[in-house]
């Protein structure tokens, strides 16, 4: 497997729901270490498509390879086995236990303490903290209930953790819908920074500043097809307008 080849590709994905065709033959590739923006109007399938990639729900035409294997994800914890994850805001982060326990989740160290397993809470800990610094993200206290935490706060945790737990290609439906600007600011920061890691970053966004200050390229869906891919240094927003609406120049 050399470097240059994707990490993911789509193969003529198509998605019909009864008689409304979601997706009409979607193919790209995601490369490692890339940030590929995804835009369209409402309706243009680019949830669908997202859902299909992480193993949410199952195409009805098409093939998926990742890592130059073809993949068929059965569920959401298939791809996430394989290093594909979808970070929903808040939805897979546990309120009402602390940073560190949100962190392992699943996955806990643990000590024997005369013969009997125990957490090794110090080392957890240690792990969390090095893991947060070294992505540049502050929070004040590991032990403070996920509750107390603002949103910006949590998309970091859920994203370092992603990158901890050895994940692969993050999907983002629309990370800053909830957050402020100085928090959304730096969200787009901590992207860049995933991205730079080898990591692959799909990120739905309706907002073109946003795609334009985060992504590397393009893909711009219209109902259920592929408009157009262009890279960020290449195009304007007028012409990723006219790519969403397909109005003529
Ligand atoms: N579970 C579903 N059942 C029936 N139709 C659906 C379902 N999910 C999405 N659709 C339809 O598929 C199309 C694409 O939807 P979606 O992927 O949510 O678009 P987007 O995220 O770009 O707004 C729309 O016409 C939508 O109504
Ligand atoms: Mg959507």
């Amino acid at each position: 497997m050399n470097n240059n080849s994707p990490l993911l590709s789509l193969k003529n994905i198509s998605k019909n729901f009864g008689a409304i065709c979601a997706l009409e033959d979607v193919s790209f590739d995601i490369f490692r270490g890339e940030v590929v923006a995804l835009l369209g109007d409402n309706g243009a399938g680019k949830s669908t498509l997202v859902k299909i990639i992480a193993g949410g729900m199952a195409a009805t035409h098409g093939q998926i390879f990742f890592e130059g294997r073809q993949v068929n994800f059965n569920s959401p914890a298939e791809a996430k086995s394989t290093g594909i994850e979808t970070v929903y805001q808040d939805l897979s982060l546990c309120t009402n236990v602390d940073v560190v326990a949100n962190f392992f989740m699943g996955r806990e160290l643990v000590k024997r303490v005369c013969g009997i397993p125990v957490l090794n809470e110090r080392e957890m800990y240690s792990v969390v903290e090095q893991a947060l610094q070294s992505a540049g993200t502050a929070i004040p206290s590991l032990r403070t209930n996920v509750e107390h935490l603002s949103g910006g706060q949590r998309q970091a945790i859920e994203l370092n953790r992603f990158v901890h737990w050895g994940g692969k290609l993050v999907l983002l439906d629309e990370p800053f819908a909830a957050l402020g600007v100085e928090q959304t600011r730096r969200g787009l920061a901590m992207i860049r920074r995933i991205a730079a890691q080898g990591i692959g970053i799909v990120v739905i966004t309706h907002i073109m500043s946003q795609a334009f200050q985060v992504a590397d390229r393009m893909v711009v869906m219209r109902q259920g097809k592929i408009a157009g891919m262009v890279r960020c240094t290449d195009t304007s927003p007028d012409e990723v307008v006219r790519l969403i609406t397909g109005d003529a120049v």
